[in-house]
């Protein structure tokens, strides 16, 4: 089951980050895709504010991987762009899906063959200056058990969003 996250504006975004750190525990791997500037980095930025990382969080594209420290789990950012997967293999990567705290990988496709075998993939698709489509792509049972929840939180967040905007508007 795919489940697409329509977000026109990048508080949109931050609105889906949000919803979605609401579900993540230990293992998490959440495996990001998209072009440059589709707003890879800005979801990490927002997903880790959602988590309770104090602080900043930068691209990785140079570091490759950064951790942090949120109010419940470690959150592990990885951007990939610069390596080959045998590099990825090298550097250990796959370690810290197996750990204990949080993974999003930027550019995940390009180590498809170290994500494990569950994960939920993230699309982030570019439809205008500010509007984005995010794709859910789960891939487990567990994450399948995600999107389910996640089209339940954007019912829940589509009806509050229209309410606000129906009382502005009265
Ligand atoms: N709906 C949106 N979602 C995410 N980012 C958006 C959105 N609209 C505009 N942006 C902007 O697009 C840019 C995305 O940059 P970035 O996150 O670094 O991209 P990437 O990491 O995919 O290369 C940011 O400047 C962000 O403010
Ligand atoms: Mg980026």
């Amino acid at each position: 089951m795919e489940f697409i996250w329509e977000a026109p504006t990048e508080a949109e975004t931050i609105a889906f980050a949000n919803a979605l750190a609401q579900l993540v525990g230990p293992g998490t791997v959440l495996a990001v895709d998209g072009d440059l500037g589709a707003g890879k980095t800005r979801f990490a930025q927002a997903f880790a504010a959602a988590i309770g990382v104090p602080g900043i969080v930068n691209s990785p594209t140079y570091t490759i991987i950064k951790e942090y420290v949120g109010r419940a789990l470690p959150f592990y950012h990885m951007d990939v762009y610069r390596l080959s997967l045998a590099e990825a293999d090298e550097l250990g990567l796959d370690e810290y899906f197996h750990g204990e705290g949080v993974t999003l990988v930027e550019w995940a496709s390009i180590i498809q063959q170290i994500l494990p075998l569950e994960r939920l993939h993230i699309r982030i698709e570019t439809t205008g200056p500010v509007s984005r489509k995010i794709i859910c792509s789960p891939v487990g049972q567990k994450y399948e058990e995600w999107c389910r929840q996640l089209e339940r939180k954007q019912l829940e967040h589509v009806t509050r969003r229209n309410r606000q905007h129906e009382s502005k508007h009265k």
